[in-house]
């Protein structure tokens, strides 16, 4: 029982602020919206030509929730409010290997995350596409689920967004005339923003 006293509760009252100004619509489900991730940080390498191993290769990212997410009702807190849960970041370091069976560098891997609480947080990386040539750009996709046992009950939800980072727009590298290929996040564009969706959910799912 110790822990309550960590854990974040919403007021309720903040949370129908956003239901108010639509007050003809249907009452919005409690954790919407959900707010953007943050990538605070990229940085890939790999050969440029095919096949290559996974030691050859890294991409180490560094991604955020930020934001307070509803989970369920708190029935005991004053004002019947929301438990909410942490924000968290991860930091996800993937080796891929590009051949006939894994085209594109595809890859699912899980990321080191935490949280500030007692909410467990599970974030993982889906390389989709890392393409060198002749366009430069890497596609990405995450999940992240979160879990919560308080006040007797469950709460889980997760979610899911996907990233698409080209040279020129918000990624800056390329490939060197020794044949290996480096990207970093373009200077300035940090951090980049992901809009993620509800995948699943258990309690406050509007
Ligand atoms: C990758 O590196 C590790 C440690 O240096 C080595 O043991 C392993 O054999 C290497 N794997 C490949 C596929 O080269
Ligand atoms: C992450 O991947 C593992 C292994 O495939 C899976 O069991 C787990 O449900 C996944 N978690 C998320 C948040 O997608
Ligand atoms: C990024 O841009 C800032 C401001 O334009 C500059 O001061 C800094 O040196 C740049 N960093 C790199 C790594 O180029």
């Amino acid at each position: 029982m110790k822990f309550h006293s960590s854990i974040l509760v919403l007021s309720s009252g903040l949370l129908s602020q956003s239901s108010l100004a639509l007050s003809k619509d249907p009452p919005l489900p409690p954790w919407y919206p959900l707010k953007p991730w943050e990538i605070t940080k990229l940085h890939a390498y790999n050969p440029r030509d095919a096949p290559y191993g996974t030691n050859a290769t890294s991409l180490e990212i560094t991604i955020a929730n930020p934001s307070l997410i509803p989970a369920g009702p708190a029935p005991h807190a004053s004002g019947g409010g929301y438990v909410a849960f942490a924000s968290s970041t991860a930091n996800c370091v993937v080796h891929w290997k590009e051949d006939d069976q894994t085209p594109y560098g595809y890859t699912k891997a899980t990321c080191d995350s935490k949280t500030n609480d007692a909410t467990q947080s599970e974030w993982n990386i889906t390389i989709q596409e890392i393409q060198d040539n002749p366009a430069h750009y890497i596609s990405l996709s995450f999940s992240l689920a979160y879990r919560l046992h308080v006040y007797g009950s469950d709460f889980y939800k997760s979610m899911t967004g996907s990233l698409f980072a080209q040279v020129g727009e918000n990624l800056e590298g390329g490939c060197n005339d020794e044949g290996f290929c480096e990207y970093n996040l373009k200077n300035g564009s940090e951090p980049l923003l992901i809009q993620p969706t509800l995948f699943e959910c258990k309690y406050a799912c509007g």
